[in-house]
């Protein structure tokens, strides 16, 4: 029993856990996504999660395809007491994890007369939960935070508006289908109206895969480069390591083999960019338009040649070129799984308001983002001229419910 909030930790983290299994097994990022790989979708390209070997009896391989529509949400708790906050916390996940199953199962049309998806198939519906730093402490578990979830330090680039941060609860919901995002989230968040409030929420999307010429490419964002190249492969051995978390300790277990996901709403200064030449852009982040290949190199899977010179002697890739400040060689290796959206609001009071819902998953932002984030600042990466980060959070995304008991969460 916890002496300040008179309940059982355990309590918590059991529906945590489920909750946190839902988020996984419904296809959530760190989906059991067979259900979700759209037919024709090569499954390599999706994410196949295999942190430990068949030895310890876990279920080896967790596998999605990054969604094209997304709705992230971040919630906070009504409650002030810890001990309601605890109970809250525990209820709404609880909540969210048996409708997210249902909705996964049977759609949001049975389960819901009127919905409006009727006549819509699942579209690969996944539904991810988190949990924020802050409820932890505001639940009276402070001692069950862990350390890589502590607040993102402040960073020089940053123009973070306060309402557009934080969060006690995070929903991620994915889809192919856009319909099936905004009636999933409607649904969800009408269930626990009375205990949480929207303190913000972003929907983004990527190019469709029916209009794609190559389906397989890697996507672009909404200032036309190719995005998303430079990612660890679920087949490499530290892919485990970069973006499992790893917590042996017993007060941290619940999030042993979780992922702790940086997310920030990144405005692009649209109309600034393209009033840039091609090749400018080109130089702003190193990589070619056309084909997204390294500066002075053939193809985009090709590795940055950031030794290399013009034949004036200057560096092909410009020393504040976005892919040379956020390269490995600068950032002591520093790895995350980088899914990024983009989001496109139209305009607000005169000014565009779109960009990239950025989204990194990893074993430990202390080493994964805030190592890149504060290497981009210290050189002067010249993307900063061309975006705001507006938003920021980071929550705590716990493993898929562990059938063996000796890894079980509680
Ligand atoms: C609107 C904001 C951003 C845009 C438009 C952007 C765009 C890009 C592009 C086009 C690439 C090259 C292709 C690729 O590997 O994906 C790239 C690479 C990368 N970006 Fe960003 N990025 C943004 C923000 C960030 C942030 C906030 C971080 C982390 C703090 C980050 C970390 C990285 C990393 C680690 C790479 C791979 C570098 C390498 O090893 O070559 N980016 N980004």
């Amino acid at each position: 029993m916890s002496p300040r909030t008179g309940v059982s930790r355990r309590g918590l983290f059991a529906g945590l856990g489920a909750a946190g299994a839902v988020g996984l097994t419904t296809g959530g990022l760190l989906g059991a996504g067979a259900a979700r790989v759209p037919e024709g979708e090569d499954p390599a390209r999706g994410l196949t999660l295999s942190r430990s070997g068949p030895e310890d009896g876990r279920p080896p391989a967790l596998l999605t395809p990054t969604p094209a529509h997304v709705h992230v949400v971040a919630v906070d708790l009504r409650a002030e007491e810890p001990g309601e906050v605890f109970e809250q916390a525990r209820g709404v996940l609880a909540l969210w994890g048996e409708h997210a199953r249902e909705l996964h199962e049977r759609g949001l049309a049975a389960l819901a007369p009127g919905a409006p998806t009727q006549g819509l198939s699942p579209a690969s519906l996944g539904i991810t939960l988190g949990l924020g730093g802050a409820l932890l402490d505001r639940a009276g578990l402070g001692d069950r935070r862990p350390a890589p979830l502590e607040d993102l330090p402040a960073f020089a680039s940053d123009r973070l508006d306060p309402a557009l941060c934080g969060g006690d609860l995070m929903l991620h919901v994915g889809a192919e289908d856009p319909l099936v995002v905004s009636a999933a989230v409607e649904h969800l968040l009408g269930l626990v109206r009375d205990r949480a409030a929207v303190r913000w929420s972003l929907p983004g999307f990527q190019r469709a895969a029916a209009t794609a010429q190559d389906a397989s490419a890697t996507p672009r964002n909404l200032m036309g480069q190719v995005d998303g190249t430079v990612n660890p492969e679920p087949s490499e051995a530290a892919f485990g390591p970069q973006v499992l978390a790893a917590h042996p300790e017993s007060d941290t277990s619940w999030m042993d083999g979780g992922s702790y996901v940086v997310v920030r709403r990144v405005r692009m200064l649209l109309d600034d960019w393209f009033d840039l030449a091609p090749e400018a852009r080109e130089r702003v982040i190193g990589r070619r338009l056309s084909d997204g290949a390294p500066l002075g190199r053939d193809r985009e899977d090709d590795l940055p040649d950031l030794a290399a010179r013009d034949e004036d002697g200057d560096p092909v890739v410009p020393v504040d070129a976005h892919v040379r400040l956020a390269s490995p060689e600068r950032t002591l290796g520093a790895r995350m799984l980088r899914r990024g959206f983009n989001y496109d609001l139209g305009w607000r009071d005169g000014r565009r308001e779109a960009g990239l819902l950025f989204t990194a998953w990893q074993a430990d932002p202390r080493t994964g983002f805030t190592a890149v984030q504060n290497e981009l600042d210290r050189g002067g990466d010249a993307l900063n001229a061309y975006v705001r980060h507006e938003g920021s959070a980071v929550f705590a995304v716990p493993p898929a419910l562990d059938p063996h008991p000796a890894h079980s969460l509680w």
